[in-house]
């Protein structure tokens, strides 16, 4: 078993993602070209233990009869500065690394992903590319994903504006 530690200062090679730290809350609607379009409620966390990552967690439920629907989780690296790393598993069979930038602007902070490796088990739903970008200004974060799969070229699935819980 791995004793519970005391609280730790954010490794300072994460200081540009600290506004990510926190729980997020809110609403998102999806769309691909081969599926009825759906809304859902989604929880994200981010944390952090001390190293230079982001721990995160999220899980989403539909926003009409409240099942659950997709969920991630993984790591959010910073290998150096302004560099971005998003290692991610998802419960469909699917590991995903995406790798890109982020900055921060006029109080704006800004990551966008393109995948660089997706894994896909053998009885996953085809995914070739995922495309992310998140925007954070103060307790609001809205993202988009986009993605290659099921024959489709790279095109958008999700949109969604979480507040700060
Ligand atoms: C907020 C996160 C997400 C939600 C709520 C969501 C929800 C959905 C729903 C409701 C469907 C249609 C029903 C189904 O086949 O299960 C779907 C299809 C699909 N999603 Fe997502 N999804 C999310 C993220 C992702 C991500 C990150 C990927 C890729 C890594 C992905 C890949 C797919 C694929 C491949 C399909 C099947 C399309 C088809 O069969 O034509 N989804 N998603």
């Amino acid at each position: 078993m791995v004793e519970p530690q005391p609280p730790v200062a954010p490794h300072p090679d994460i200081a540009l993602l600290a506004p990510l730290l926190g729980v997020w809350r809110g609403h998102g609607h999806g769309e691909y070209p081969t599926i009825s379009p759906f809304d859902y409620s989604e929880e994200v966390e981010f944390g952090h233990v001390g190293r230079p990552f982001l721990t995160y967690r999220q899980r989403t439920r539909h926003a009409e009869d409240g099942r659950g629907l997709h969920a991630e989780t993984g790591y959010l690296r910073c290998p150096a500065p302004g560099r971005v790393e998003w290692i991610l598993a998802h419960p469909t069979g699917i590991t995903e690394i995406g790798e890109g930038t982020a900055t921060i602007e006029d109080g704006v902070l800004t990551l966008n992903f393109d995948s660089t490796h997706i894994g896909c088990s053998g009885t996953a739903k085809p995914v070739t590319a995922v495309g992310r970008s998140l925007t954070i200004v103060g307790d609001t974060l809205e993202y988009g994903v986009r993605m290659a799969a099921v024959g489709e070229p790279l095109t958008h699935h999700l949109s969604a504006v979480l507040k700060r819980a």
